[in-house]
């Protein structure tokens, strides 16, 4: 009989795991893993993302996105891309995963991999490109080498999101701890929120900060007052300001939504980050030094970039013979 390593708990399944972990493989990542085994899995990710970003520019925001939310919750396993089931509510439901976009993206590559590499190519590598791929449509030279290697995970939890991602309405120090707890340091922390110059947000996640900031101030004064008259435009005063229906969305960079560049660090400065998390950034002495120098080097924040998105991209990541390469990356394996 086989049993998946993966998901069941038996132990002849876990002995199995362990003596695989133990001779075949080190738990690292590496650029080129797929190399031998699937020479052309970057190239075909690639050029998926890149059709599909040609078709909805909105698409790379949602890989990059998709792909933070997966590795900060379980590591970078693939469960954000797994579907609830009727006794397993996932990832997916959570409200912190509302907008999330992309996975037909993802089923897409899948396929093409399954087609030409059988069984070789995990979910969360796939995403891990992706990613990246999306970077690079969008980001006027953002490019970088992706260390792979990441095996699919199991489980996927509809609370664990909420416990593990940063809230829009973080100041800077819980942001800097939040991402302290997945070893990311504060400099990472600010680079990575550079991703907020492309994509969308809804208007439940920051509409507190028009109609209901505190009991003196309706609107929350380190929004600058042009910006806010622009939003309450686009988001109309619900009942109850802070998540109501309808909730549409706007672009969190309202002069470049589809160009990734650093032009976010210079919208905060201006007291136009969109979250109250962008303008914590440039209210705290901490981390406002890293704001000015990223606004005003373009090269040095993209690198920076980069840089941490490798970082991100190597949270708790399962290697070797631990996890599974998933056949379909909406399912575990069956058994
Ligand atoms: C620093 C803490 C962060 C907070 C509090 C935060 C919060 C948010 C929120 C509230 C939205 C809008 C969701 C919605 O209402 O639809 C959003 C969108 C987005 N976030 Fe973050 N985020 C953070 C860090 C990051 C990081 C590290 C990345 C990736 C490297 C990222 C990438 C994105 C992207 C690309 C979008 C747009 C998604 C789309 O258009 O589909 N964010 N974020
Ligand atoms: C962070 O680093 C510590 C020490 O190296 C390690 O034990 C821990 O597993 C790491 N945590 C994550 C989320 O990578
Ligand atoms: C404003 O916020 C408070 C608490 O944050 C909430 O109880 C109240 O219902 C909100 N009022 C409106 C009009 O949204
Ligand atoms: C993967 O599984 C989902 C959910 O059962 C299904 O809708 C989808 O068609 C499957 N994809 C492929 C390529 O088999």
């Amino acid at each position: 009989m086989v049993v998946s390593p993966c998901c069941s708990r038996s132990t002849v399944a876990l002995f199995l795991s362990l003596l695989m972990a133990a001779t075949c493989t080190s738990a690292s990542l590496q650029v080129g893993f797929y190399r031998s085994s699937c020479p052309s899995a970057e190239f075909i990710v690639r050029k998926v993302v890149k059709a599909a970003v040609r078709r909805n520019p909105g698409i790379a925001a949602g890989l990059i996105r998709m792909h933070f939310h997966d590795c900060f919750v379980r590591g970078c396993d693939a469960s954000i891309l797994l579907d609830s089931t009727p006794e397993n509510p996932s990832e997916k439901e959570s409200k912190a995963n509302l907008g999330l976009r992309g996975f037909m993206v993802i089923d897409r590559a899948k396929a093409e991999l399954e087609a030409k590499c059988p069984h070789t190519v995990s979910c969360s590598d796939i995403l891990a490109f992706a990613a990246r791929d999306g970077a690079f449509a969008v980001g006027r030279g953002i490019d970088y080498y992706v260390p792979a290697g990441r095996r699919d995970g199991c489980a996927s939890l509809q609370s664990e999101p909420l416990q593990n991602l940063p809230s829009p309405f973080f100041d800077a120090e819980q942001l800097t701890q939040i991402f302290a707890r997945k070893n990311l340091t504060a400099e990472e922390m600010v680079a990575l929120s550079g991703a907020h110059s492309i994509g969308v947000s809804h208007c439940s996640s920051f509409s507190k900060r028009l109609y209901n900031f505190s009991a003196t101030h309706p609107q929350d004064p380190s929004m600058d007052p042009a910006l806010a008259l622009v939003l309450k435009r686009m988001c109309p005063r619900t009942p109850s300001s802070g998540g109501g229906i309808p909730d549409p969305v706007v672009p969190m960079d309202l002069v470049t939504p589809n160009r990734l560049d650093n032009r976010y660090y210079k919208n905060p400065r201006k007291r136009k980050g969109v979250l109250t998390s962008d303008q914590a950034l440039t209210r705290d002495p901490s981390t406002r030094r890293m704001v000015r120098t990223n606004a005003k080097h373009r090269a040095v924040w993209a690198s920076k970039f980069a840089a941490a998105m490798v970082s991100m991209g190597s949270i708790d990541v399962l290697t070797g013979a631990r996890g599974e390469i998933r056949n379909n990356c909406s399912l575990v394996n069956p058994n």
